[in-house]
């Protein structure tokens, strides 16, 4: 149980562990590549051991010390097929991008997870997957795990994603890199692209064009080093904590800032919040910067449209933050976060009803409307990490005291979260 109480003020200078999507994608090429891959701020959270675990149970070489790990990459033929079935946890970034590399493998695997990977919908990658010629099959037709794939002689395709999906991307692309002739995915809405420019750090050739991503069939991955930044993800719980609590102000340092991910950014300095990025530099691709927050009084404001790929993790959180907005935030086009680690519409209000937030659930979003005053109460993080957090935050801004029950779920993404609060909490 995380135990949480009103905070005076936030303040500090910090770093949040690396990003997930980096994170764990570094350890999947570096399989992949020819060569050692080295790996400097990898998140240890739980998702990510995952990932190592599948490789590993692969004949993968990996050795993990904190957050350096090494990989010995064979090749990508150089996977062996596993003895028994791979063990996803609690990651939808394992199994989906996992499902695109093992489609391409001559071999049989089987993957699972927890109850909430049970929950979610695998048919947006096995759809396309089976489309370029894999075998995959599932509960329900293939929607739900275990997922069970027997891999090789893959077809090029041009795909159209109804979702903007990083996940759905990435598996088509990584499937396509061992496919005959070009293979294409177009989005909706532009998702994440951690994908695109690590494989170009791996000197794979990748043609972008909008919201269309093309890569040719049959190229190899050369193994490298990668330094992986701080999590915005992470990040905006802290954002938000200097937001709710008045007199506060944070540096948080080395935190990923690229622009598929800076939604939150956008959406903090929409509502009036003080925001800024000092120390701008690129790492390996990706822009990293340091985040000077300051408290400062917020705005309801709508987030809807190409906003909300750039910030769906983030909504928890956001919505935590605009109970203490003046008037109403409105969060629309935001149906995918039913499909997360848990149905995050139905989690958010559940629980942060039990503070005495006035918040109503809709078909693809929410409506929060702002100010209330946060009684402190005892919660559900439901096994989700990003619930458990943001109502932690919310914690921190509600009169008394806050239980998270179920907060081993927060090692998930966020190992050291407790004792990071408590740090910068007066
Ligand atoms: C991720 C993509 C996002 C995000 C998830 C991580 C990734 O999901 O919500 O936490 O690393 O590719 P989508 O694939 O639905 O965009």
């Amino acid at each position: 149980m995380l135990r949480v109480k009103q905070a005076k003020q936030i303040e500090g200078t910090v770093r949040v562990p690396g990003d997930k999507s980096i994170s764990h994608r570094a350890v999947m090429f570096g399989a992949l590549a020819n060569g050692t891959t080295q790996i400097e701020g990898f998140l240890t959270g739980a998702d990510c051991l995952s990932t190592i675990a599948c490789f590993r149970k692969m004949g993968i070489e990996i050795e993990q010390k904190e957050d350096r790990v090494t990989v010995q990459g064979k090749g990508w033929y150089g996977l062996q097929e596993p003895s028994s079935y791979l063990d996803v946890g609690n990651s939808g970034t394992t199994i989906r991008l996992m499902s695109g590399i093992l489609a391409t493998q001559p071999f049989h695997a089987v993957m699972e997870g927890d109850e909430s990977i049970a929950k979610r919908p695998m048919r947006r990658v096995v759809a396309p997957l089976r489309q370029m010629g894999a075998k995959i099959d599932g509960r329900k037709e293939g929607e739900y795990t275990p997922l069970s794939i027997r891999g090789g002689d893959l077809q090029g395709i041009e795909y159209q994603s109804p979702v903007a999906s990083a996940q759905v991307k990435s598996a088509i692309l990584l499937a396509g890199l061992q496919a005959k002739g070009v293979t294409s995915v177009t989005e909706p809405h532009l998702s994440r692209d951690h994908t695109e420019r690590m494989l170009q750090a791996f000197g794979v050739q990748v043609e972008r064009d909008g919201c269309t991503v093309k890569v040719k069939g049959g190229q190899e991955l050369q193994g490298r080093s990668i330094k992986v930044p701080g999590d915005i993800s992470s990040a905006a719980f802290l954002i938000a904590a200097v937001m709710m609590v008045p007199g506060s102000s944070l540096l948080i340092e080395n935190v990923g800032v690229n622009p598929t991910r800076t939604g939150i950014i956008d959406a903090v300095r929409q509502m009036g919040g003080k925001l800024e990025l000092v120390n701008e530099r690129v790492v390996n691709e990706e822009p990293v910067a340091d985040l000077r927050v300051t408290h400062s009084e917020l705005t309801g404001i709508e987030l809807s449209g190409d906003l909300i790929p750039r910030l769906i993790d983030e909504i928890p959180v956001i919505a935590v933050m605009a109970t203490q907005a003046t008037g109403r935030t409105v969060i629309r086009d935001a149906q995918e976060l039913k499909v997360k680690e848990t149905d995050r519409i139905a989690t958010v209000v559940s629980q942060l009803r039990k503070f005495g937030a006035n918040v109503t659930p809709t078909e693809d979003g929410m409506i929060i409307e702002g100010k209330t005053v946060l009684t402190g109460a005892t919660i559900d993080s439901m096994g989700d990490h990003r619930i458990g957090m943001a109502m932690a935050i919310a914690g921190l801004a509600a009169s008394g005291e806050t239980v998270i029950e179920n907060d081993q779920a927060i090692d998930v993404s966020f190992p050291g979260f407790a004792a990071l609060l408590e740090q910068i909490s007066r």
